[in-house]
């Protein structure tokens, strides 16, 4: 039996040599070491021994157990180091290889325009204020001295989304919505959006762009606070020696009304294809805010008074950067996106 228990020990010692991976451990650990293994057995019959052998055997059969649990676990360590290695050896990265270009974004052309008009009038003290997208009938017209049927509704073609809410023609309904919540404040806001238009699409028009309103409201703001405003922002948009025109205009919600052109920046006044042989440049339509309007927003016309301007957005860009189609903007058409 001693005898045995030794060749067991040594068989099982020289298996576990020429072992080489956790798998073939874990088998050889069943078979060796296991409830069912030789030695197990040994172990669990020592009572059926006569008494004379059963303290040998016994003892030996331990020993052997005992050696073996050490070798496993000695064998158990060095696959574990070696696989480690291994495994960091074929995974090996390559630091040589040329990494992978991230490819950056950019902004929009019409956010960057959106940012320098936001910069300058900020420098004159105007806050940005951001209104809906989805107007009502109400602030889109209603309140902007248009109630229904008013014929002037005709120079805003509408997207309707119902009779009574559709998609803002102007930014000018956030004009009724500032006036409301800072009452009795003096305001100086503008308010950039996307404005939508039931239009024929053509290289000049498109059926969404966007403005940017301007509105104050104080105590004794007059037109020449409005002109001077104007005539700042286009000298800190264009360049200092921009020139200034109004003309007398039309909207339901100015009184009075008037449109401002610039002298062309690419002619300065000659006439060229850019200003259709004018000189001229459109900047906006603006005015100072109606009574009725300012009534609407809360407040009273005899003690308050303002201005009120509404830019585009798209145009601006599009003399700056000579582009001659405006449905290039929502395009989506990377090659004239990334130009920018
Ligand atoms: N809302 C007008 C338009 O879209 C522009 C405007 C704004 C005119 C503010 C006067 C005052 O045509």
């Amino acid at each position: 039996m001693l005898e045995n228990l030794h060749k067991l020990r040594d068989k099982a010692l020289h298996a576990l040599e020429s072992i080489t991976d956790s798998e073939e451990l874990e088998n050889w650990r069943i078979e060796h070491l296991g409830r069912k293994s030789e030695l197990s057995q040994i172990l669990r019959n020592l009572g059926q021994l006569s008494p004379e052998e059963r303290p040998a055997v016994g003892q030996l059969a331990n020993e052997v157990k005992l050696a073996l649990e050490a070798a496993y676990d000695d064998k158990a360590k060095v696959l574990k180091r070696e696989e480690l290695e291994r495994a960091l050896r074929e995974q090996r990265i390559d630091v040589t290889l040329p990494g992978r270009p991230v490819s950056l974004g950019r902004l929009h052309l019409t956010t960057q325009t959106l940012r320098e008009i936001y910069a300058i009038f900020g420098q004159m003290g105007f806050q940005v204020y951001e209104s809906p997208d989805v107007e009502t009938d109400e602030l889109n017209f209603g309140l902007l001295n248009m109630p229904p049927h008013h014929p002037a509704r005709d120079m805003w073609d509408t997207f309707w989304i119902s009779d009574e809410v559709l998609l803002r023609t102007h930014t000018s309904p956030g004009q009724i919505r500032v006036m409301r919540e800072r009452y009795p404040e003096p305001i100086r806001v503008i308010l950039p959006g996307k404005c939508y238009r039931y239009e024929q699409v053509t290289a000049r028009s498109e059926h969404q762009f966007y403005q940017v309103e301007g509105l104050a409201v104080g105590h004794a703001i007059t037109l020449t606070d409005l002109i001077g405003t104007l005539t700042e922002f286009a000298r800190r948009l264009y360049g200092p020696q921009r020139r200034i025109r109004i003309r007398g205009s039309y909207f339901p919600f100015t009184e009075p009304s008037i449109e401002a052109d610039m002298d062309c920046i690419l002619c300065g006044g000659e006439g060229c294809r850019v200003c259709r042989y004018s000189g001229w440049l459109e900047v906006c339509g603006a005015g100072m805010v109606h009574p009725v309007v300012l009534q609407n927003g809360g407040y009273d016309p005899d003690e308050w008074s303002g201005f009120a301007f509404g830019l585009g957005v798209e145009r601006p860009a599009m003399v700056k950067y000579n582009i001659d189609d405006i449905r290039l903007f929502y395009g989506n058409d990377l090659r004239f996106l990334r130009q920018f």
